[in-house]
């Protein structure tokens, strides 16, 4: 990757998995570690550009110069991503979001009751990366992940269109695959054409990501 490429760019990633309360002590939420996003931001970081990321809770260094911002839940992230967005160029939503939510947060931690079977009701979430493709004043360009455990391309395909993305990079996810593993693959669509990158550390596979993005987000805005 030529560094500079970004320079005077503002780009935004959101990380991690967002957690939605049950009551004070239990939560909904996913294996995200970060380590995907984080790369990407540390890559973004090297091409010149100016970086926010918005991370829920990880365990993560944030890199040198890039803006941190942590959150919890689904509506926390969306507010801060909301925040962010004057003046970005590009939007790369990286985070394994909660798909749904406690309808009620219980105000007392939940007794166990060892004869009762317990149903929690659960509502959607909002889509945080469909919002931001929704706005009149989008970024120029935004990248959504799709993260599935069978019919990757199909279902990537399916999400590109419905969140109007840019481009989507697919991951099969599952046992040491995807989530919190230091390694990754991604299969990169965008609305004409597509590429695999193949098995790699997230460090490495982050920068030629990013390369890609870099190519497209000037294919598209340079007309
Ligand atoms: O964090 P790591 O351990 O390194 O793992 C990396 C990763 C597997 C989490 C990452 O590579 C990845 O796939 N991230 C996206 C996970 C995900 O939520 O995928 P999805 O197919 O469910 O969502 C599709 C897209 O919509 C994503 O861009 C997601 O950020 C976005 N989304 C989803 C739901 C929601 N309510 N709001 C959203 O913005």
């Amino acid at each position: 990757m030529v560094p500079g490429l970004l320079a005077g760019k503002q780009v935004v990633i959101t990380a991690g998995p967002t957690y939605e309360p049950i009551d004070p002590v239990r939560f909904i939420g996913n294996r995200s570690s970060g380590k995907m996003g984080f790369a990407i931001a540390q890559a973004a970081k090297e091409a010149g550009a100016k970086v926010t990321i918005i991370a829920g809770p990880v365990q993560l260094a944030t890199p040198t110069t890039v803006r941190r911002i942590n959150v919890e839940t689904t509506e926390e992230m969306a507010l801060a991503v909301e925040d962010s967005l004057d003046a970005c160029d590009i939007f790369i939503s990286c985070a394994a979001v909660s798909d749904y939510r406690p309808i009620q947060v219980q105000q007392e931690k939940i007794k166990k009751n060892s004869e009762q079977s317990i149903q929690i009701e659960l509502e959607p979430t909002i889509d945080i990366v469909s919002t931001v493709t929704n706005r009149h004043n989008k970024p120029s360009f935004v990248v959504g992940f799709a993260a599935e455990t069978q019919n990757l391309t199909e279902y990537a395909k399916s999400k590109l269109a419905r969140k109007k993305l840019d481009m989507i990079a697919a991951n099969l996810v599952g046992e040491n695959q995807g989530f919190a593993v230091d390694d990754n693959a991604l299969h990169i669509i965008w609305t004409d054409g597509e590429q695999t990158l193949p098995l790699m550390p997230k460090t490495q596979l982050a920068r030629e990501l990013m390369t890609l993005i870099i190519k497209r987000f000037y294919a598209k805005n340079s007309i």
